[in-house]
Order: C-alpha cells, then sequence, then structure tokens
C-alpha cells in the first residue's frame, strides 16, 4: 500500500556535532512535514532489535555501538513520495559516493558514521515509526 510518510532518525554523530537545526531545516526545506519528533537514546537492546537485518554483518557490532553511544532525533516525515524522496535528499550510504548537496555529502563523516537514517521501503517506514513512537505520539 503506498503511503506517505518516512522515517528518519538523525544518529549520534549528527547530535554531537550539533547538527540537528540543519539538517531538520535542510528536511523541512524540501518538503517533508515533521508529523513526529523526539531526542531519545536507544539501548543496546533496542539498536540490535533495529538493526536484526544487519546481524550477521562484519559491522553490526560497531553499529550497534555507534547508534548507542549518544543520543538520537527520530522522526516521522510526511511528503508525496516519502519514502523515495527522503532517499534522494539523505544520499548514498557511503558519503563519498551521495550526490552533491545531499545531507550525508555535507555531514556524514564516513559509512560507517554516516548521519542520518531513512526508511528504505513503505512497510519498513511503518514498522520503524511503530518501533518509535505510539499511536498518541503521532500526528
Ligand atoms: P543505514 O543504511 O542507515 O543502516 C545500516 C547502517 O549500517 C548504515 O546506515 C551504516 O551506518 C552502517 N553500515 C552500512 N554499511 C556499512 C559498512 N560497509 N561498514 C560499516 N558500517 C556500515
Amino acid at each position: 500500500m503506498a503511503t506517505n510518510r518516512t522515517f528518519t532518525m538523525l544518529k549520534p554523530d549528527s547530535i554531537e556535532k550539533g547538527y540537528i537545526g540543519a539538517i531538520l531545516e535542510k528536511i523541512n526545506a524540501a518538503g517533508f512535514k515533521i508529523v513526529a519528533l523526539k531526542m531519545t537514546r536507544l539501548s543496546v537492546a533496542h539498536a540490535e532489535q533495529f538493526y536484526a537485518i544487519h546481524k550477521e554483518r562484519p559491522f553490526f557490532g560497531e553499529l550497534v555501538e555507534y547508534m548507542t553511544r549518544g543520543p538520537i532525533v527520530a522522526a516521522i516525515l510526511e511528503k508525496e513520495n516519502a519514502v523515495e524522496d527522503f532517499r534522494v535528499l539523505i544520499g548514498a550510504t557511503n558519503p563519498e559516493d551521495a550526490a552533491e548537496g545531499t545531507i550525508r555529502k555535507i555531514y556524514a563523516e564516513s559509512i560507517s558514521f554516516n548521519a542520518i537514517h531513512g526508511s528504505d521501503s513503505d512497510e519498513n517506514a511503518e514498522i520503524e515509526s511503530n518501533f518509535h513512537f505510539s499511536g498518541r505520539q503521532m500526528f
């Protein structure tokens, strides 16, 4: 089923470097409306669950350590064609491959520490949104 929502997390490196405002401004400027937003911190168990699909990958331990080392900002975003358009806005997983002007090109330091998450499908956008927000926190 088509949806007009996607889920994002500003990862710990973005918060550490003070990029929350700049990244949210870029998201708004690209036409996304923020319909849920919170600053929180993932436990190891939550990070392992969120990234369970990567648990056999060699970088899994490093990924969990990264995502739990400090606060994150989680948000649900609304826009027509949200999932696809947001992935264009954030750019490739590896900032070296990301297009000029994309969030990862500007703010990410490496493929491991890449500043921001964006859901890769409508189905995952819903699963990830429900993972972080209860119904009464979504507007
Ligand atoms: P994301 O695509 O949002 O979700 C999976 C994360 O794993 C990815 O961002 C990176 O933070 C990390 N990741 C993906 N590929 C690698 C890799 N080859 N080496 C290290 N970390 C990676």
